[in-house]
């Protein structure tokens, strides 16, 4: 039995109005990819990384990454699970077995510790269910009514905020994103299939890169993680 590493890198930044899909933004000097895909390459146990770049990148080529025989690319699609079917899909036709374990991955969480990734494969590498990083919810949450408003303050008792990576065995991870709902990450497609997967606590630090803003945290984490 192997683990795999799949990387979505196919989106193209929308919330980010920067022209350059985020992928390719520079951190610490290196594209927001590069750190993303070295992240999964530490991991001695993972037999080969899949990129799910987008069907007409141009910048992916020119964006030196890290080429051996343990990492491929092949196209994506329109929503981020469509581009997780097409990897799953190349990720078989590269060997991977159905009771292989894949870890996905999103390219725009460059600073995930590695240490993270082992304690996450530790705790659900044998797991039919699966598992994922995740933080405790922080902040006092509100939710809104249609004018603004508080509406109420729910509880954030057990509300944990979902991270990459997400390791599932593969063949019950396709299963699940076969069906044709619209879901957010792939626990959300397990769950649909009635899996209960397992949440690991990860580093907070390990925040997805979605505003401007957010690259000055990013920079910090991969400097902590340098340092530890
Ligand atoms: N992703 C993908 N294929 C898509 C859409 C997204 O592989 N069709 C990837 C992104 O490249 C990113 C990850 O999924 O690494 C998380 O998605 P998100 O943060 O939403 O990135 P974008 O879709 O690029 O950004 P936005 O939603 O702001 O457009
Ligand atoms: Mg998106």
């Amino acid at each position: 039995k192997r683990l795999w590493g799949l990387i979505a890198a196919a989106g193209s930044g929308q919330r980010l109005r920067a022209g350059t899909p985020k992928q390719y933004h520079h951190l610490a000097g290196r594209p927001i990819l590069a750190w993303s895909l070295d992240a999964l390459c530490q991991v001695p146990d993972i037999a080969g990384v899949m990129i799910v770049r987008a069907a007409d990148d141009a910048l992916f080529d020119r964006a030196s990454l890290r080429r051996d025989d343990r990492v491929r690319d092949c196209p994506g699609g329109a929503e981020r699970q469509d581009s997780i079917r097409a990897g799953l899909a190349a990720l078989r036709d590269w060997g991977a077995a159905e009771g292989d374990g894949v870890l996905v991955h999103d390219a725009a969480r460059p600073a995930v510790p590695a240490t993270d990734i082992t304690r996450l494969i530790e705790a659900v590498a044998d797991d039919p269910d699966g598992g994922l990083l995740a933080a405790p919810v922080r902040d006092t949450l509100k939710r809104a009514d249609a004018a603004g408003r508080v509406a109420d303050t729910p509880s954030r008792e057990g509300l944990w905020q979902a991270m990459t990576p997400q390791l599932f065995p593969l063949g019950r991870l396709q299963t699940a994103l076969a069906r044709d709902t619209r879901v957010t990450d792939e626990s959300q497609a397990m769950e649909g299939l009635g899996a209960r997967p397992r949440l690991v606590a990860g580093d907070p630090g390990n925040i997805k890169y979605t505003y401007p803003e957010d690259i000055h945290w990013l920079a910090n984490a991969i400097e902590r993680n340098r340092r530890r």
